[in-house]
């Protein structure tokens, strides 16, 4: 383990007690997966200590003395610029909802392998920073400039090839499009990009690139993992089991409406956004889908933030069903029931909220093989592991990504390690 990595790990373990502390759902440790419980759609700004986290390397310990930004590639004049640098330009904030592309990725059925968060890997928050477009301009984009690439100081585990995203000229050009170096008033946590981070507005979490420390601009399309292998879908709903061709993926990009129940009594309340879009309205049903009324905003409206919403109703004592749908200024609306897609991204079917659940039979307790800890825990906690439900081609094509990524799956236990996954973290038991 060299320095980095280890001043990696150090600061994951400390957010991670700072998380505990806020009932966050802890999905992995290590590389920080942590999810907000639906209490914080009460909030309207969502206060940093429940704020969802979601990173793909270890974290990284950046000191601001020594920490630089390099804008470069195809440009008039490639610049270095300093944090000091950065806030003697135009200051920009804006309230804007963060949502990972993969929220709801644990309701899908057929389920798809991926962190499985529920409802809670949102947050809506102010940030302040400057325009991404004022520090491109000091360097000249060259005409024929159409991605522009963002790289972070964090640090993969293993052969994991690393987080780099571009955005589409255009997006980065935009004047909502900010380099932040605060988050709700003061400067940005470790765990959210210390000292600067991207704010696409409107867009999902994958774009929102921490740590940046280096934007290049490009004549062509980036052939990188993360935007040529992950965070691609069809864009529209698909069969399950049916391969959908390389050429038919495109980029995650905008989040849908969506609106989520934070509690029921002794009002229903949640939050609601859309997107690129703003919510126009918020509807309750308590008469299963049969007939909608409107909620009450209790927030203000931002172009690019949640709102939080109420409706005044008493639950009676027996059983019952509340679900909440938003609309948006485009006329787009939540589905009753989501389509499939492969890596379940963009889950936004209307949330139902039942007195009573239907209780979900936990797979019986199995001794894990020695193989299992020896190849598996690690890199990542159980965390990642645990709360999968796959298919046995599923958890084979699972194991063979770790083993290129550096898992030492060794072909004499495979076998063992797959029996063991499959009946341990196969598909649920109802
Ligand atoms: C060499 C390091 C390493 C080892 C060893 C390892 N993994 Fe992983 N694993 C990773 C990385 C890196 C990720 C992705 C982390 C992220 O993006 O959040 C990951 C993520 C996962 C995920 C989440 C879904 C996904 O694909 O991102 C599952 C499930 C998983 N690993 C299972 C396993 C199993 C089962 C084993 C044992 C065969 C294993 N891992 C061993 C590095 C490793």
């Amino acid at each position: 383990m060299n320095r980095r990595t280890l001043l990696a790990t150090l600061s994951g373990a400390a957010l991670q007690l700072q998380a505990q502390k806020r009932d966050m759902i802890i999905h992995n440790s290590r590389q920080e997966g942590y999810e907000m419980p639906l209490a914080g759609f009460k909030d309207y700004i969502t206060p940093v200590e429940h704020f969802f986290v979601r990173s793909h390397h270890l974290t990284p310990k950046i000191e601001l003395d020594s920490w630089k930004l390099e804008v470069k590639g195809h440009v008039d004049g490639a610049l270095t610029l300093s944090m000091a640098d950065l806030k003697a330009m135009k200051p920009v904030e804006m309230v804007a909802v963060l949502e990972c592309a993969g929220n709801g990725r644990g309701f899908y059925e057929p389920s798809m392998p991926g962190l499985q968060w529920e409802h809670g890997s949102v947050g809506n928050a102010r940030w302040r920073g400057v325009r991404l477009a004022d520090v491109l301009k000091r360097v000249g984009v060259k005409p024929g400039a159409k991605h522009v690439l963002f790289d972070g100081a964090d640090v993969p585990v293993g052969t994991q090839p690393e987080f780099q995203r571009t955005i589409p000229i255009e997006k980065a050009m935009d004047p909502n499009t900010l380099l932040a170096f605060d988050m709700n008033g003061a400067a940005l946590p470790a765990s959210h990009g210390f000292p600067l981070r991207v704010i696409a507005p409107g867009w999902a979490g994958d774009s929102w690139v921490k740590w940046v420390t280096r934007i290049e601009v490009l004549d062509k399309e980036f052939e990188g993992f993360f935007m040529k292998t992950g965070y691609r879908h069809p864009g529209k709903g698909m069969q399950p089991g049916v391969p959908v061709k390389p050429e038919e993926m495109k980029p995650v990009e905008a989040i849908q409406v969506k609106s989520v129940i934070a509690s029921i009594g002794p009002k229903v309340s949640g939050a609601a956004w859309a997107g690129e879009k703003a919510v126009a309205t918020v509807e309750v049903s308590v008469d299963r889908g049969r007939s909608w009324k409107a909620a009450k905003i209790t927030s203000p409206r931002t172009p690019f933030g949640w709102v939080t919403w109420e409706f005044d109703w008493q639950p009676p004592s027996g059983y019952y069903v509340v679900m909440a749908r938003a609309h948006d200024t485009w006329g787009r609306t939540q589905p009753m029931a989501q389509e499939w897609n492969p890596s379940g991204y963009q889950w936004n079917a209307i949330h139902q909220v039942a007195s009573v659940t239907a209780p979900v039979a936990q797979a019986p307790a199995i001794e894990p093989p020695a193989v299992y800890k020896a190849t598996c825990v690690g890199c990542h906690d159980e965390g990642p592991v645990r709360k999968q439900r796959l298919s046995r081609a599923q958890w084979e094509a699972e194991v063979g990504k770790m083993q290129r990524w550096g898992a030492p799956v060794k072909p004499e236990t495979k076998d063992e390690l797959l029996n063991y996954l499959t009946s341990r973290f196969g598909y649920r038991h109802r």
